[in-house]
């Protein structure tokens, strides 16, 4: 899989954002995107309290729908949600009282005071923002020991062959030249690292799911749009989804006749890097 930089990823990036404001994107994301395990909050916020004892705001960026947010109701007394895209704000749930959710820029958290801040997160989303001016923004509004946490996952694998040899070939084989920030994503976060001294990786949780045929292609649907958008080559959105489906229905063929049943379990490696913000 190859990757390109500098301009052109510059460019990708504004595009990448751009995708998730399609009221239709917005509304497959969050019925079909699967929630993260309870596993993976309890392990940012027992590492969050490994520095500071009483939890008080977490506040987590590139929130989509709350997938990634609402975890964090059960550690900290307040969280908030905070999403570039109004549509995806407007899926968030709106009954949890301690949870709210904004829109906003990551690189401009103006709603929080300097130093207010005990967890700031990024759930599969800081791969397409502004790096240098979106750390300098969480930087501003973490207080002294407070922690930050990238988190997210590559591309999904299965327990079944068939289907686990289809993502190979969807998800590596077919794909082009990859927008960097696009291969971060397929290549688990790997390269992320924190500007913290004594940062940690966790790339040990593994989660399972049940999805449907639906599920898989949604999923997909947005490295295809995203694909077209940077093409230079004139590639239609559409082409590497319809491969997808194809190889779906032939190796599946009852399944894709009942596109929402939940006939597959996928298999997501979970990677998180975090780091705590010195105290001194
Ligand atoms: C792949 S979704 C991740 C959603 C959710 N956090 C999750 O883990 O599933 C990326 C989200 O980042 C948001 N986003 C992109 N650039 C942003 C920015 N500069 N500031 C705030 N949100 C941004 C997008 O609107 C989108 O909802």
């Amino acid at each position: 899989m190859e990757t390109v930089s500098s301009d052109r990823a510059q460019e990708s990036l504004s595009k990448a954002s751009c995708l998730f404001v399609d009221q239709d994107v917005s509304s497959e994301y969050a019925d079909y995107r699967h929630s993260y395990s309870e596993e993976v909050f309890q392990i940012i916020s027992d590492y969050c309290r490994e520095s500071i004892q009483d939890l008080n705001l977490a506040v987590d960026v590139g929130c989509g729908p709350g997938n990634s947010t609402v975890g964090f109701t059960k550690h900290f007394k307040q969280v908030i949600g905070v999403d570039i895209s109004e549509t995806q704000i407007a899926l968030a749930p709106n009954n949890i009282p301690n949870c709210q959710f904004k829109v906003g820029s990551a690189t401009n958290l103006d709603f929080l005071q300097a130093g207010s801040v005990d967890l700031v997160t990024s759930g599969l989303a800081f791969n397409i923002m502004p790096r240098e001016k979106t750390l300098a923004e969480f930087d501003r509004v973490l207080r002294p020991g407070g922690t930050l946490a990238i988190f997210g996952y590559g591309g999904p694998a299965a327990t079944d062959k068939t289907l686990n040899d289809i993502f190979k070939k969807a998800f590596v084989d077919d794909l082009p030249v990859l927008p960097k920030e696009l291969a971060m994503v397929l290549g688990g976060y790997k390269d992320i690292e924190m500007p913290y001294p004594g940062w940690v990786r966790r790339d040990d949780i593994i989660v399972k799911f049940q999805t449907s045929a639906n599920g898989i292609l949604i999923s997909y649907k947005i490295i295809d749009q995203w694909l077209a958008r940077c093409s230079e080559q004139g590639e239609t959105e559409g082409k590497y989804l319809a491969q997808l489906q194809k190889y779906l229905s032939d190796a599946f063929p009852e399944s894709c006749k009942h596109p929402n049943r939940k006939d597959f379990e996928l298999i997501y490696k979970i990677c998180i890097v975090m780091g705590h913000k010195p105290k001194y």
